[in-house]
């Protein structure tokens, strides 16, 4: 039998890596929904749709193909998966998913991923609204001071301009967005087991996760 975990919360606090790794070591598929809203936004914008302008979404997002395909995700057969990793990319899937058009039409694209089998979801509302019965749920959070300060590392390592001030305003302000916007805003589902990594290891977040996924014995 397949079986959903969701990880939940906001930009920044590792859900990404974390849900990446256990999928490897679970031997289950990870969906990244955050990568579809920002492919989407990407596309919205460079066809100079508003986020207002509900019509044109939703007629454009009749045209719109995307496939995720070993970590890979493609619109329209087009390979995106870097330039949805751009600051600019962070601003826009903030803008657009606050859009009702937009998450009905992610919607079902979400849910049709299980019929590939079991699955590690990570997102914003995988929890609450996409995956609502999924066997394991958690959120993940960690203080904008710290998630500003990983990201600062982060983007240093990569030999990447980064400035800590302005890094901790853009996630203050995305926290925000996605917290305050009316549909599906940021919240922590209903049996969600709630994890603060803020002083802890990427390393201890996964073993606390594992040990929770083996009590559970899922399969
Ligand atoms: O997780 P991320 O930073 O890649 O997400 C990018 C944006 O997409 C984020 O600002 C909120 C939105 N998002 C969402 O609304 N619902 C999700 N399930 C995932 C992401």
């Amino acid at each position: 039998m397949s079986y959903v975990i969701t990880i939940d919360g906001p930009a920044g606090a590792g859900k990404s890596s974390v849900a990446k790794i256990l999928a490897k070591k679970l031997g289950i598929n990870y969906l990244d929904t955050g990568a579809i809203y920002r492919a989407i936004a990407l596309i919205l914008n460079s066809a100079e749709i508003k986020s207002d302008d509900e019509l044109n979404i939703r007629e454009a997002l009749n045209n719109i193909k995307i496939e995720l395909q070993d970590g890979k995700i493609f619109v329209n057969d087009l390979d995106v998966s870097s330039e949805i990793r751009t600051p600019e990319a962070d601003k826009l899937a903030s803008e657009y998913s606050a859009v009702p058009a937009v998450r009905e039409a992610l919607l079902n694209l979400q849910r049709v991923q299980i019929f590939h089998g079991s699955l590690i979801a990570e997102g914003r509302d995988v929890g609450s609204v996409v995956f609502p019965d999924a066997e394991l749920k958690f959120f993940i959070t960690a203080s904008p001071e710290a998630r500003a300060k990983r990201r600062f590392e982060q983007r240093k390592r990569k030999g990447l301009s980064a400035n800590y001030n302005e890094i901790l305003n853009a996630i203050n302000s995305r926290d925000d967005n996605d917290s305050h916007r009316r549909l599906s805003p940021l919240k922590v589902p209903e049996n969600a087991i709630y994890i603060d990594t803020s002083e802890m290891s990427q390393d201890q977040v996964i073993n606390k996760i594992l040990n929770i996924v083996a009590k559970k014995e899922l399969n």
